[in-house]
Parts: C-alpha cells; sequence; structure tokens
C-alpha cells in the first residue's frame, strides 16, 4: 500500500483516489502522524498544502525511514518542502501560478515515461521553487515555471509542483502510476474483487461465530455493508429496516423486498405512527432532527433487545468520515463510537461496533457492490437524507403533508427515470412550502399548496449546483403533478447552488 502524508491541501483526498483508481490501495494520514509500521508502504506520496513552507509555522515533518528509504513522490508544498529544507530555494512568486499550463520541456526519465512536451498540468501554488535542493536533477518546466519537477539523485526522490491528482492535469494518471508502479514497483492488485475477498476473510477472522446487528437504511453504504457481512457470516447477521414514515412513496416494501431477494436477514418494522407522533405540533428543523433521532435510536434499541447474545453492532462509515483532518489532534468525529463512556446509552450502543467499509470512498462502495452483483438501481440511488421528507416539508408536519410531498416527490423521480436524467443528477427531491397561492381550476378559484423541485450536481454534498433540466421535461413534470396531486396548484425550480443554498431547504 502506498501511504499519503496529508499537508492539508484541498486535493489530498483525490490523491488517494487516483492511487486507488491504478488499482493500488492508498492510506492518508496527518503529516505529523506518520504511522509506526513504516515497513507497509512500498512508497510515500506528500500532499500540497495552504501553506508557505517559508512562514514561521511551516509544517515540518520528520522523514526519517522515508527520504532515501522509499520511493517518495513530494507534491506542490512537498515539492517546496523538499527544496527548502535540503539546499535549494524557495521564494515568493511574481507571476500568477494558479490554473493550466502546459510542459515545455521534459526530460527523458522513466518518471515521465508516454508523458510528452505540451502535456497540460494544473499548477496552484504561490510560492516557487528558485533553486533546486541539493542533487536535485531538473527533469521539467512550463513557461512560466522552471522547477516543475526535479528529482533528487542518489534517491528515489521525485517532486512535482504542479497537482497530477487534478482532472485538468491530462497525464496526471500517467504519472501516478509511472511513479508507483514502474520506480516503486508497487503491483496494482487492489480491485474490487480482491477487497471483497480480503474484507471477507477478515470479517470472518473478527466475528468468528457471533451475532451482528444492522440497521439498514436503503442507502448505499448500509446495504453494500451488509452484503459483505452477509457473505462473510451469513444468518448471523441480523438486519433492521426501519420505516419512519418519511421515506418516498412505496420505499419501505420496495426496499424491503429488495433486501429479502439479495438473501438477508432482514426484519422491517414500521414505526411511522410512533414517528408522526413524535413530530406532532415542531416546526424547527432541529427539533424536528433530534425528535427523528431519538424515536430511531428508541425503536432499534426495542428490536435490538429482541435478538439474544448479539455482540457487535455493524455501521456503514466510510473513508471520507474517517480520515483525521490535519489540524486534528484528536481521532475521527461524529461516529457512534466517541459516545461511548456516556452514561444512559441505549444497549445497542454497548455493542462493539465493525465497519466494513470503513477504507472506501463512495464510488468504492459502489463498485465493491457492483462486484458482488447487487443491483444497479440500489447502488446508483440518490443521496436521502436521514430524517426523510421531514427536513423537505418546511414548518409541522402532518399525514396528509407527508402523503402530498410522496406523491409529488414520485412524479419528479420517476419522471427522471423516464426521460434517461436520473443518473446525470447527484441528488433530486421536492420540498413542500408552507405557502398557499391562488388558482383557477375550471371556474373555480383554488388556493393551495405550492411545491418547489430540486436538482443538484455535486461529488460530495460540501457544494452543488443546479442542474440545467431540460424545459420540456420541467413541463410535463409541473403538468403531471398538478394534475395529478390534489392539494398542489404552483410548481417552481430551485436555481440556487451551495454556497450558500443548502441542498436540503431545512
Ligand atoms: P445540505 O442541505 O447540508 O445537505 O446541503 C448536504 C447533504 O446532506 C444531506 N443531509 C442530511 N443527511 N441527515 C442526513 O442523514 C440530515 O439531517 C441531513 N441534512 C442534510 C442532504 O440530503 C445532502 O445530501
Amino acid at each position: 500500500k502506498v501511504l499519503i502524508l496529508d499537508f492539508g491541501s484541498q486535493y489530498t483526498q483525490l490523491i488517494a483516489r487516483r492511487v486507488r483508481e491504478l488499482n493500488i490501495y492508498s492510506e492518508i494520514h496527518p503529516f505529523n502522524k506518520i504511522p509506526q509500521n513504516l515497513n507497509d508502504y512500498k512508497a510515500v506520496i506528500l500532499s500540497g498544502s495552504p501553506m508557505s513552507v517559508r512562514s514561521a509555522e511551516a509544517f515540518h515533518p520528520d522523514l526519517k525511514g522515508i527520504r532515501g528509504e522509499k520511493p517518495l513522490l513530494a507534491v506542490c508544498y512537498g515539492a517546496q518542502y523538499l527544496a527548502h529544507f535540503s539546499g535549494g530555494e524557495v521564494a515568493e512568486s511574481n507571476t500568477r501560478e494558479y490554473g493550466r499550463a502546459n510542459l515545455s520541456f521534459i526530460q527523458d526519465d522513466l518518471f515521465f515515461e508516454n508523458i510528452t512536451v505540451g502535456s497540460q498540468v494544473w499548477m496552484s501554488h504561490s510560492d516557487t521553487i528558485k533553486t533546486l535542493p541539493t542533487n536535485g536533477k531538473l527533469l521539467a518546466s512550463t513557461h512560466d515555471v522552471q522547477n516543475a519537477a526535479y528529482k533528487i539523485e542518489g534517491e528515489e526522490t521525485f517532486a512535482i509542483q504542479f497537482h497530477p491528482e487534478v482532472y485538468h492535469s491530462t497525464d496526471g494518471k500517467q504519472l501516478l502510476e509511472n511513479f508507483l508502479v514502474k520506480i516503486a514497483k508497487v503491483t496494482p492488485d487492489w480491485t474490487p474483487n480482491a477487497f471483497v475477498e480480503e474484507t471477507v476473510e477478515e470479517l470472518q477472522a473478527k466475528l468468528g461465530n457471533d451475532k451482528v446487528v444492522l440497521g439498514l437504511s436503503g442507502g448505499v453504504d448500509s446495504s453494500v455493508a451488509a452484503m459483505l457481512l452477509h457473505k462473510a457470516i451469513g444468518k448471523n447477521l441480523y438486519c433492521i429496516f426501519v420505516n419512519n414514515g418519511l421515506l418516498r412513496k412505496n420505499e419501505f416494501t420496495d426496499v424491503l423486498e429488495q433486501y429479502k431477494g439479495m438473501g438477508l436477514n432482514v426484519k422491517g418494522v414500521d414505526a411511522s405512527a410512533r414517528f408522526l407522533d413524535a413530530l406532532a405540533g415542531k416546526s424547527d428543523p432541529e427539533d424536528k432532527r433530534k425528535a427523528i433521532g431519538r424515536v430511531f435510536i428508541e425503536v432499534f434499541d426495542d428490536e435490538a433487545n429482541q435478538l439474544k447474545d448479539v455482540k457487535w453492532l455493524a455501521q456503514g462509515t466510510i473513508y471520507p468520515d474517517v480520515i483525521e483532518s490535519v489540524s486534528a489532534t484528536g481521532g475521527p468525529s461524529a461516529t457512534i463510537k466517541s459516545h461511548h463512556n456516556v452514561g444512559g446509552l441505549p444497549d445497542f450502543m454497548k455493542l462493539k461496533i465493525v465497519e466494513p467499509l470503513r477504507a472506501l470512498f463512495k464510488d468504492e462502495v459502489r463498485r465493491v457492490g457492483a462486484s458482488m452483483d447487487m443491483d444497479a438501481t440500489l447502488l446508483g440511488r440518490h443521496p436521502f437524507p436521514g430524517p426523510g421528507l421531514a427536513i423537505r416539508i418546511l414548518g409541522d408536519i402532518t399525514a396528509e403533508k407527508v402523503r402530498i410531498l410522496q406523491e409529488v416527490d414520485a412524479v419528479f423521480i420517476n419522471g427522471l427515470r423516464d426521460w434517461g436524467l436520473y443518473d446525470k443528477v447527484w441528488q433530486a427531491g421536492a420540498i413542500l412550502l408552507p405557502v398557499n397561492s391562488v388558482g383557477v381550476m375550471g371556474d373555480e378559484r383554488t388556493y393551495e399548496k405550492c411545491v418547489a423541485l430540486r436538482a443538484v450536481e455535486s461529488t460530495d454534498g460540501m457544494t452543488a449546483d443546479w442542474v440545467n433540466l431540460p424545459y420540456e421535461f420541467l413541463q410535463k413534470t409541473s403538468n403531471d403533478i398538478i394534475n395529478k396531486v390534489k392539494g398542489v396548484n404552483r410548481v417552481v425550480y430551485d436555481i440556487s447552488s451551495k454556497p450558500p443554498a443548502t441542498i436540503e431547504w431545512e
């Protein structure tokens, strides 16, 4: 595997993903917490950083056991770091070095094999390397950046000022492959199939004959986690799928059937009434979220308690949830684990935790699911918030409002599928607004609900753009909603991007 030392660049996760796309497993660690067992890593990559090496607080890792001993690739800050502290010179740049550039000179070297002059690279830095470090040998330049790439003679150390992990560096993947496969001789054998095989073995060794409980949500992560555990321990996996009454139309029955078809040992629990009761009269979004969270824990606890001798709680936690950020000194945040010492916990939280997807990015979870022949519609499903339609009904919640929104949402989502637009959209849904507006139907004046439709493109939900859906589609959808869903007489389309407008309205 490959070790990526993070200096806080916005692109660090991309480095890990690009490496993994080469079927090579990579892990991100903060630069100041280098793992003890360096023998496990075949190569090391230093990330970029918002920091300047010339500042007094410059991150200063101890590269003992790495530099000169293992193949090392230093990107951006990493490249400046090696130059600045090893006999070279880094200075403030007087030209703007951001965006696309083209390599104007490339030294004949294994590192640049199959990459030719003119290759586009992505720059994002404000300092520049004036002089190479001791034993540095120039490997590439661009028009504005003389020292765009260098190596250190006598070591397997390479440094590049540009970002190979960014899509705009057109030969970035080739460069990473040259470094990892040709130079560091890492075998690219980390495939979804290999992951499944390895994980199933690990789970069997870890869990033995123990019973495990898992909450299914209908989402990709919990479903793939369940399939892995199912492969490993079969009937010792007990799945619970709770209907909180705030799912999409027919979702509970459809997905439950799908789970059963996959051979999962799953119990569907319809607790809709309990959730609706708890939500009665609540309009504040955070109050609604808390009520739903609380009832979910109560319901799950009741169910888990009916199972005898369960030792483990499985969760669909994925890699972005556990990567330590560079500024953080503690462990990962916001997992159930961190609450373990609090008194008065529900019983299931006292279970040991098993998280088979901890090492995977979302797209990798999908690929692992596909390699286990899981259904493409399940794997391609849009993200859906835990509190469900409760945070898409602005204001207080009633059974009637849930029904209206379920109908509207179904017209929208089914329409996206019918028009072949579903997979072009990252997330979509309808929002029931707390306003009535005037309309005419026949000769009658109506005073009915207004709904907003939202469809966004995103990679991780942190930022999002509204999707330019075809007018014809919007026209048809609006007509269908107004004609078919009683109580709605107006449809609007949300054309706000995040930031500042969050994806959900609450
Ligand atoms: P926002 O609205 O913050 O949403 O732009 C970003 C992503 O998070 C989802 N989301 C939630 N998911 N519980 C969840 O499980 C929540 O309370 C919640 N709020 C927002 C949202 O659907 C989007 O994918």
